[in-house]
């Protein structure tokens, strides 16, 4: 017979306590360049923490936590995930010329037709409204340089025009959107 203190571990909630400390418990991430997890579609988060385990995306410590979940797990994992609250958008005065260049950028390159009008990403497209700014540069730069992989090869090539300078002006603009 399972324990009392047994059981409770094996709850979803305790399962996600030591991600949710990194990622943080209310959807949004205090740590550079950990990504706040509120508010991503299920589905996108099932297929990266699948990523993950098959360390089809490399990264540390990601690949670890994963070893020995279920496909069940994840998926439970996901689901909870998903229902947390989105993250606030990045504070302080905006820079408009900055911002107006990021838009220019975005109309140009489709951005929101993938990822929603209101960049809340659905079915296997993330959000990117109001995530962290350097996990934004950092995850644009990896496509551009194949670093990271996709579940599909879109990021890729949307990438593959894009120069340095821009990456940056696109991440101030989607960090600062609710
Ligand atoms: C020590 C900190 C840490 C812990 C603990 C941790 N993560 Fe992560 N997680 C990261 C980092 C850093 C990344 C970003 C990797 C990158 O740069 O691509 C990440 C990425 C992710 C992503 C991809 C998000 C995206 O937008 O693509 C998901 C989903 C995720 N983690 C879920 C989890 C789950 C579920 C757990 C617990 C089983 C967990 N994490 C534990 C640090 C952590
Ligand atoms: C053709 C559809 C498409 C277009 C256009 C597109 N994206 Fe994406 N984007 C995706 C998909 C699909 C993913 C998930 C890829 C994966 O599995 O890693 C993604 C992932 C991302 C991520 C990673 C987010 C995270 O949480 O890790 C960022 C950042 C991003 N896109 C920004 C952009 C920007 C900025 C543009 C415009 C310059 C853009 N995307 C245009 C489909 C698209």
């Amino acid at each position: 017979m399972l324990s009392a203190s047994r059981a409770h571990a094996d709850t979803l909630e305790a399962r996600l306590a030591p991600c949710l400390a990194c990622h943080g418990a209310k959807g949004q991430s205090a740590n550079p360049e950990v990504p706040s997890l509120g508010g991503q579609p299920a589905f996108y988060l099932t297929i990266q923490l699948l990523m993950f385990r098959e360390k089809l995306r490399v990264v540390e410590p990601m690949n670890q936590m994963m070893q020995g979940l279920r496909d069940d797990d994840l998926r439970n994992m996901a689901a909870y995930l998903a229902k947390l609250p989105p993250p606030e958008p990045a504070g302080g005065t905006v820079d408009s010329a900055r911002m107006e260049k990021a838009r220019a950028l975005i109309e140009q390159h489709r951005c929101n037709f993938c990822h929603n009008r209101d960049y809340s990403g659905e079915q296997n497209v993330p959000r990117l409204a109001g995530q962290r700014e350097d996990y934004l540069v950092k995850a644009l730069r990896e496509y551009k340089n194949n670093t990271r992989r996709g579940y599909d090869a879109s990021m890729a090539d949307v990438l593959y025009p894009i120069s340095e300078e821009q990456i940056s002006d696109l991440a101030y603009l989607l960090a600062r959107l609710r």
